[in-house]
């Protein structure tokens, strides 16, 4: 299967913040931003795969920043690693200043995603070759948050972490 780039699979998905979205602090709900970025990660899978995909784990979210109501989003995903059938996805999350236009960094969160066949079955996706500085950089260190993700499911014993285990050690 021919490599891609992280840049075949990047989804840009702009939206507004409604009232309707947002909690009693008038911020966006948390939810909500977890469901943008779940759409926009599912789409980036599906880029880089060419299969149908589904959401195996939430690796990681950080809501670093509240995001007022009215606040222009903007959710940005790409694959950050693909493995054997499954692929990480990272996501920035970024907001513009209402005046200014100024687009600054709010969240951001790593997804896994699984590519399956019709009946449900991972099947295999191509590999990924990282180009920039940060895209090398989130491809290194895919692999041990894969491990973390492993065994935090209960789906690898921690001796087995070999990565993992020698972030601890070295
Ligand atoms: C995700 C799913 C396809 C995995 O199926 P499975 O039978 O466990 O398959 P495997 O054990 O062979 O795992 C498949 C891949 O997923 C990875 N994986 C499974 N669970 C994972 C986890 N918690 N974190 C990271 N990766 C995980 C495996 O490491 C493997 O990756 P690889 O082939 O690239 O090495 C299956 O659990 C599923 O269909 N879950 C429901 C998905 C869904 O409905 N999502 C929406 C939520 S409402």
């Amino acid at each position: 299967m021919r490599a891609k780039t992280p840049s075949e699979s990047r989804t840009v998905m702009t939206d507004l913040v409604l009232p309707s979205e947002t909690n009693p602090l008038n911020n966006l709900f948390g939810g909500e931003l977890l469901a943008r970025m779940d759409r926009a990660a599912s789409i980036s899978a599906r880029r880089h795969s060419r299969r149908i995909t589904v959401t195996a784990s939430v690796n990681h979210v950080a809501f670093n920043r509240a995001v007022p109501l009215g606040s222009v989003v903007t959710v940005e995903a790409a694959v950050s690693r693909a493995f054997n059938t499954s692929m990480e996805i990272f996501i920035d999350v970024w907001i513009e200043d209402r005046f200014t236009g100024e687009r600054s960094k709010a969240n951001e969160a790593i997804y896994t995603f699984v590519a399956v066949d019709d009946t449900g079955k991972p099947t295999e996706v191509p590999p990924l070759e990282p180009e920039t500085d940060l895209e090398k950089e989130r491809f290194a260190a895919a692999l041990r948050r894969k491990q973390l993700s492993l065994v935090l499911a209960g789906k690898l014993k921690p001796s087995d972490a070999t990565e993992l285990k020698a972030l601890f050690t070295s």
